[in-house]
């Protein structure tokens, strides 16, 4: 006759023997985690992070996961497929296992902040359920390949500090629920593709994309609202449409090659344009009074270009304007009076280094000190204002 105390332990025996047995996570998602961790370089697996707990003799779904699998993925509610693979950035190297695209339920992939190298391989542009892919802060390589635009739920896109090199791919507008694309600090060239319809933000910072801003890449984008592309190749004139993008609230051009303003829009009624930067470029021309015809511009830099003419009254009657850099230009005639007589506070940013008459010294706006006599009289003839800027 058992004694109860044999019958428990003879429960519990059972209980053991069924959780061992049970495997309750997909084993061809188990095989893929086996293969992520093994193209990681082992010794770049420091004691505490998680992928050190990454130990398959337990099952990585299951509960709880105090020791093992202690963080770095997320389960469904069944525990039975892998959801999430977040990484911590605890400096992780060596390369992405392509078999990673059975983890077919993935919805999140993010192992920024490691040294991860190599090519990013395009099985993983097969996952159907992934809506967030960060790589960011890695040092992966190659191009980014047309297959990418199989990713059919993907919202959010970012590669930027890596090594990418190549052009963007024209099958990238096939993301149709993209909203968010960030490829900064990387070494793309070639023009900017169609966009995907949907997109909020481009940010292309730092790279070497050129050629001109043209209308076929922007013709779906009615939502975007940042455009970030300084630091790159871009020429040619801005076109009076890339300001009229419904949606658009932040564009840094700065640091390219643009050429001129051509014929400034004044703003669609509604725009919500908060800040534009073309600083350094050489941008030619004069001021267009219209940028003061957006009824939320509140930071306009053109910096470090090659305006010239008057600065128009209308910019400082402009009250939403709280930081306005126009530094670094040809500016003639007399800065309006407005901007020093309601105090500097209301306004930061920089009027110097241009061929200005007046400004007053203790304004923080007109320092640094005008250009000399001599390089506006180069650049204006004998003080008539119709030569061209020499460049
Ligand atoms: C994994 O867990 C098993 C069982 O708890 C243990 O014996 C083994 O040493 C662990 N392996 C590592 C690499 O920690
Ligand atoms: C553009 O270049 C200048 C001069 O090198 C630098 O000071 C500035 O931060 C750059 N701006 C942007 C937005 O890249």
């Amino acid at each position: 006759m058992k004694t109860p105390s044999n019958s428990l332990s003879l429960l519990l025996f059972l209980l053991s023997l069924s959780s061992l047995v049970q495997s309750l996570t997909s084993p061809s998602d188990i095989s893929a985690l086996k293969a992520f961790k093994s193209a990681v370089k082992p010794s770049s697996i420091t004691p505490w992070s998680c992928l050190a707990s990454w130990n398959f003799s337990v099952d990585p779904c299951a509960l709880p996961r105090r020791t093992f699998f202690s963080c770095g993925l997320l389960c469904n509610s069944a525990a039975t497929r892998i959801t999430q693979l977040t990484l911590d950035p605890a400096g992780y190297s060596g390369t992405l296992s392509p078999l990673l695209s059975r983890l077919t339920q993935l919805t999140i992939l993010d192992i920024s902040d490691n040294s991860f190298s190599g090519l990013i391989p395009s099985a993983i542009f097969s996952l159907p359920n992934l809506q967030i892919l960060t790589l960011r802060s890695n040092s992966f390589t190659g191009s980014i390949p047309p297959s990418i635009s199989n990713l059919k739920s993907l919202e959010s896109l970012d590669f930027s500090h890596n090594s990418l090199s190549g052009n963007l791919p024209k099958s990238l507008h096939f993301l149709s629920v993209l909203r968010h694309l960030d490829l900064s600090f990387n070494r793309l060239t070639g023009s900017i593709p169609k966009l995907p319809p949907n997109l909020l933000e481009l940010a292309l910072k730092r790279n070497s994309i050129s050629g001109y801003l043209v209308k076929s890449s922007f013709s779906e984008s009615t939502q975007l609202e940042v455009i970030e592309l300084s630091e790159n190749s871009l020429a040619g004139a801005l076109p009076a449409w890339f300001f009229l993008l419904p949606s658009l609230q932040q564009i840094n051009l700065a640091n390219n090659s643009l050429t001129r303003l051509k014929i400034f829009p004044a703003a669609a009624s509604g725009s919500d344009l908060v800040a534009v930067d073309m600083g350094f470029n050489r941008i030619e021309g004069n001021l267009p009074v219209n940028f003061a015809s957006y009824p939320a511009l509140s930071s306009l830099s053109l910096r470090y270009n090659r305006l010239r003419g008057t600065i128009p009254l209308e910019f400082s009657k402009k009250k939403t304007i709280k930081r306005l850099y126009l530094d670094g230009n040809f500016l003639t005639g007399k800065p309006p009076a407005a901007f020093f007589t309601s105090g500097d506070d209301l306004v930061s940013g920089s009027l110097g280094n241009n061929c200005l008459q007046g400004c007053p010294e203790s304004s923080q706006l007109c320092a640094p000190s005008q250009k000399s006599n001599a390089i506006c009289k180069e650049v204006y003839g004998s003080g008539r204002g119709k030569g061209k800027p020499m460049t």
